[in-house]
């Protein structure tokens, strides 16, 4: 499978990285906790980066948000995960909220792509979002499922819709590949009829008992480029709409790109035109499953940045 055209890589060297570990390890985050307004910036400062500690690492970080709205996906590895971890926890993280020393650098690096944003109504307002396998949740479409998860924009179709996501990995598992795909490299691929359809306001989740939500654009325009709003969930109002949706649909599950995240990488996804995924595998519930970290971005308003 293409990787995608926008992404781009770094690698923190060790020495760099065993002192991220450590100034991030000895920080009071505010990663956890809080009532905010839905995705209202925290009230709380977020952590800022060390001037100096792997200035690279810090400049891509920054790139990434200036350029949201067509930063594609940054990888960045090497973050040293905590030789102390914990096993993964079998619970919400909403009721264990007790930081592992990620939480610092995470939201540091957040906080030079854009505002930090949370949902007071998801993962309890917790800036941090920890994201791992629960057995209850096994077969449904959330990020703590087992099987295959749609590919789809994050928190799609919210007036408080994130700009950008990124994605720590703590504990790996092999089996569970990230998919990404960027959908300003299909855009011109379409015919007119498919851009014109996916641009009204006719795509909608069907709900129990037959209706659906208020039926939505999949497409709009967002800093004078396309913004997209997708879920593979998602069904049209009519015929001709169905045909567009489909067309999407099957060239994101034909293009998407494969991400297997290793301990300590970090993903950078742009929710602005980049969906995501992921496989389904089998998680084991012993502490040992694969555990990943979240943080929820805006982008500075345009005279800010
Ligand atoms: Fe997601």
């Amino acid at each position: 499978m293409p990787d995608t055209r926008r992404g781009a890589r770094l690698r923190l060297p060790p020495g760099q990285a065993a002192e991220v570990a450590r100034w991030s390890a000895a920080g009071a985050s505010g990663a956890y906790g809080g009532d905010r307004p839905a995705g209202e910036p925290a009230e709380a400062a977020v952590p800022e980066w060390p001037a100096g500690l792997v200035p690279e690492v810090a400049a891509a970080a920054a790139r990434f948000g200036r350029d949201l709205g067509a930063a594609g996906v940054l990888r960045v590895a090497g973050v040293a995960v905590p030789a102390g971890l914990p096993p993964t926890p079998g619970r919400p993280y909403v009721e264990v909220r007790r930081p592992v020393g990620t939480e610092r650098l995470l939201l540091a690096l957040a906080g030079l792509a854009g505002e930090v944003i949370s949902f007071a109504d998801w993962h309890g307002g917790d800036r941090v979002q920890n994201l791992y396998p629960l057995p209850d949740q096994a077969t449904g479409q959330s990020a703590s499922n087992a099987v295959h998860l749609e590919m789809h924009t994050e928190t799609a179709f919210r007036p408080n819709t994130p700009d950008g996501v990124i994605l720590l990995c703590l504990r790996p598992d092999q089996e569970a590949r990230t998919l990404v795909c960027d959908l300003l490299d299909l855009w011109p691929r379409f015919d007119e009829a498919t851009r014109r359809a996916l641009a009204e306001p006719a795509f909608a989740f069907r709900l129990p008992g037959g209706t659906t939500t208020e039926p939505k654009p999949v497409v709009t325009r967002w800093r004078d480029r396309p913004r997209f709003n997708y879920a593979d969930a998602l069904c049209a109002t009519g015929p001709g709409h169905d045909a567009a949706l489909r067309t999407l649909r099957e060239a994101i599950a034909a293009e998407a790109a494969t991400v297997t995240l290793r301990a300590g990488d970090l993903l950078f996804i742009d929710n602005v035109h980049v969906v995501h995924g992921r496989t389904g595998y089998r998680p084991r519930y012993d502490g040992t499953d694969r555990w990943l970290q979240r943080c929820l971005i805006r982008a500075a308003p345009v005279g800010a940045r």
